[in-house]
């Protein structure tokens, strides 16, 4: 499977239920939610169940497979592997960074209002030490670019938090753009990755820290993800878990003086998430395998197909897109969410359950429903034509 191109996983449908085994049995477009798992992943979960049934669930292959999935980590956000600490849930990582960093009252945190939970409450958090917490609230839903970002920075902004896309519009940021000016400014940025990593291609050149759990788009098992810290901040960032694994323990002996290990290793407290961290390495192989810029083009791909025949039909995009003259090559996502003016979508959502797709539902902050279509790239031109048809009803 591992050297199989994109091109044979899309068009030998044969090859892409045994790879995607979800395909078999369902048109799978919750990616944005939680993925199936490909069989690689499900493979290295069942040989570590079976190997860790009979010893001690850690063995040199295993510890192999964690090393792996570290480099792995790195080439996905385009860091080193000492950059990566093999951490999820996304807002754990997102804890650490809030929690470690040296703030001072009065200083400045700039997060967007809507974003996921995760990426909302470890900021607003911080005003129990006197930070000003700042939410964005753009005209259209997840539509933060860099003019209007800049707005909302002054001298006393200390770090920037965004999520990479917006997990309802789905509008992707133009990452590179806002962290190049943010650290013209000395501004620090934490970016939330999990609704792009493991989709588009990401460039950690402008971005401090990272954190993404795998099980959307890096298509893991959930509670496994990756956390990136920029090297030049370990010691600046204070880690604020500790515990034998990053604390200096010569043989499991507590010390007096706590000394960290080197690397973003000084970030994970403890013992790793071993079954999750082995399955979420081998889901990384197979899309560096794919190459995340073929994934990507794939996933714009798909995403156009879905617009093109969603609008006709009246339903309208989530977001900034029917309402200004959006960049899509450089703003579009997986993620294809939609109203209508008229149809039930909660009618609609069933009707795509009971037909073998899997779509989610959710609603915004004013309670207007959402239908949100995320294709991977897995997914195909025909099984797309199978959803349109059911969504014209
Ligand atoms: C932007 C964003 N961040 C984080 C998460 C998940 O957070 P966690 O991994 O902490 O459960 C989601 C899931 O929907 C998300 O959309």
């Amino acid at each position: 499977l591992i050297n199989q191109t994109l091109e044979s996983l899309v068009r030998d449908e044969a090859a892409r239920q045994w790879a995607f085994p979800v395909a078999a049995e369902r048109v799978y477009l919750g990616h944005a939610g939680v993925t199936a798992l490909p069989r690689v992943a499900s493979e290295a979960l069942t040989a570590f169940a079976h190997a860790a049934a009979r010893d001690n669930q850690e063995s040199p292959a295993v510890w192999d497979q964690v090393e792996q999935a570290r480099n792995a980590g790195a080439a996905l956000v385009g860091g080193d592997a000492d950059e990566i600490a093999l951490l999820g849930p996304t807002a754990l990582g997102l804890s650490l960074v809030a929690n470690g960093l040296p703030w001072k009252a009065g200083d400045e945190v700039v997060f967007y209002r809507d974003d996921y939970p995760a990426n909302v409450y470890p900021w607003r958090h911080l005003e129990t030490l006197g930070v000003q917490a700042v939410a964005l609230v753009p005209e259209w839903p997840g539509d933060i670019t860099w003019p209007f970002l800049e707005r909302h920075l002054t001298a006393k902004t200390r770090l920037v938090a965004l999520a990479s896309c917006h997990f309802l519009s789905g509008f992707r940021l133009d990452l590179d753009e806002i962290g190049r000016n943010l650290h013209e400014r000395g501004i620090l940025f934490c970016v939330d990755g999990i609704q792009t990593l493991g989709a588009f291609p990401l460039s950690v050149e402008h971005i401090d820290f990272v954190s993404a759990d795998s099980h959307k788009w890096m298509l893991g098992p959930a509670g496994a993800g990756i956390v990136y810290v920029k090297r030049e901040h370990h010691d600046f960032l204070r880690p604020t878990l500790l515990g034998s694994w990053n604390v200096v323990s010569p043989e499991f002996v507590a010390q007096e003086r706590i000394a960290y290990y080197e690397g973003a290793r000084r970030y994970e407290p403890g013992i790793l998430n071993l079954p999750g961290i082995v399955a979420m390495e081998a889901s990384l192989r197979l899309l560096l395998d794919v190459g995340i810029e073929n994934v990507a083009q794939r996933i714009l791909t798909l995403r156009g197909l879905l617009v093109e025949g969603l609008r006709p039909l009246g339903y309208r995009l989530y977001g900034p897109w029917e309402e200004r003259d959006v960049d899509i090559a450089r703003h579009a996502s997986g993620i294809v969410t939609v109203t209508h003016p008229e149809k039930d979508l909660k009618a609609l959502f069933d009707r795509l359950a009971a037909n073998g797709v899997v779509a989610s539902l959710r609603q915004d902050r004013s309670g207007q429903p959402l239908l949100r279509l995320a294709p991977h790239f897995y997914n195909t031109e025909a099984e797309l034509e199978r959803v349109l048809a059911l969504l014209r009803a």
